[in-house]
């Protein structure tokens, strides 16, 4: 793109990939982001990161960002943690050149991405940017930081226990405990994690055990639960401060015996539904718990609540925050807003905004 194009434009950098498992559905969520960025108001920088760690821009074909052969195009980028600089630095053979941004869109999911890491890069670069900030994502990563917050601001959420690899030399025992406290079936979780990966469901001593080391593959913190029986429904929040708005809800329908990895991404028989049926008093109590959530984290632009609703006694249970969650067209948060109202457009040009008031640049 030639300078006088971008001039009155805001440059952009939306960043996808990453080293987390869910380098894939970033590459998806940024195309569909990408495609729906108002070109005639940004000027889009595609940033992607190998699952390797290595960072590159790339200006080319959105459909090979989404089936990874953007790595071939790519030329050697990085962005700045410099404040004077505040950009990135295109890195050509051992002469770097300073890209000037405005702005950061960070569409990775999980590890390094959703969990304050790059937020705090952005920080040191004083480069304004979407989403949560760095304490709010690290809390929200955490599923044991996550209960204490949502423990303290009196929310709702199911039993649970927390668990340390190292103690694993007394296992046998903590299991005694987990099931004396929790009984079965209970859900076994790494505190940082996301997209089911490592996370099971045990239905005896012997498979919490197995659950337990599983867990321990992927943090040395582990989060046990007891089981719940309910419907899965899904929150979309979307604001700053005190004007925080919640979406409708939408329900999970997941094909296996939990919304795991498998059933996440590949059983094509797992179904969302937008909006859920649930009556209206239910639907107002569950989106004011999940700005209630959001507040209790002090998030800022977006997150995707999680809850059940439990079977026998329809009690609204927080389950998690996800601060970035997917944005592919057909990912519970866009599809949420989409239905009241907002097109994936409108939500971007909204969640670009709220970076820029949150940075008072606007
Ligand atoms: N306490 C629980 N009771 C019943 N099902 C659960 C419980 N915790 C998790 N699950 C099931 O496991 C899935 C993944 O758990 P979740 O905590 O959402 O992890 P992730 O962060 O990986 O999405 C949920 O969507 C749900 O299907
Ligand atoms: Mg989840």
């Amino acid at each position: 793109m030639e300078k006088r194009d971008i001039v009155n434009k805001l440059t952009v950098a939306v960043i996808f990939g990453g080293q987390s498992s869910e380098h894939e559905v970033s590459r998806v969520s940024a195309s569909s982001i990408i495609s729906n960025l108002d070109s005639e108001k940004y000027y889009v920088i595609p940033v992607g990161i190998t699952k390797s760690g290595k960072w590159m821009i790339y200006n080319g074909p959105i459909e090979n960002i989404k089936n990874g052969e953007w790595e071939k195009f790519g030329t050697p980028a990085i962005l700045s943690p410099d404040a004077s600089q505040k950009g990135l630095l295109k890195l050509v053979g051992d002469k770097a050149k300073l890209i000037p941004i405005d702005l950061a869109f960070p569409v990775l999911h999980g590890k390094y991405g959703e969990d304050g890491t790059i937020q705090g890069l952005f920080e040191l670069a004083q480069i304004p940017y979407v989403g949560n900030g760095v304490l709010s994502s690290s809390v929200s990563m955490d599923k044991a930081f996550t209960k204490i917050i949502a423990k303290n601001a009196k929310i709702t959420q199911a039993k649970y226990v927390e668990v340390h690899s190292e103690d694993f030399n007394k296992i046998k025992s903590i299991a005694t405990k987990i099931e004396k406290k929790l009984g079965y079936p209970c859900f076994v979780k790494p505190a940082n994690a996301g997209s089911s990966v490592g996370i099971t469901k045990a239905h005896n001593k012997d498979e919490l055990i197995e659950g337990l080391k599983l867990a321990a593959v992927h943090d040395r913190k582990i989060v046990v639960e007891e089981g719940i029986v309910g419907r899965e429904i899904e929150c979309a929040v979307l604001g700053n401060g005190d004007n925080i708005s919640a979406s409708c809800v939408g329900e999970i329908f997941a094909a296996a015996e939990f919304y795991d990895y498998d059933a996440k991404y590949n059983n094509s028989a797992s179904k969302t539904v937008v909006p859920a049926e649930i009556s209206k008093e239910k639907q107002d109590e569950i989106r004011k718990t999940a700005i209630k959530v959001f507040k209790a984290v002090d998030g800022s632009g977006l997150a995707r609540v999680d809850f059940f609703v439990e079977k026998d006694t329809e009690r609204v249970i927080f389950n998690e925050l996800n601060t970035l969650p997917g944005f592919t067209p057909i990912s519970m948060y866009s599809m949420l807003w989409n239905a009241c109202g907002k097109p994936m457009n409108v939500l971007l040009d909204e969640l670009i905004d709220l970076a820029l008031e949150r940075f008072g640049v606007k």
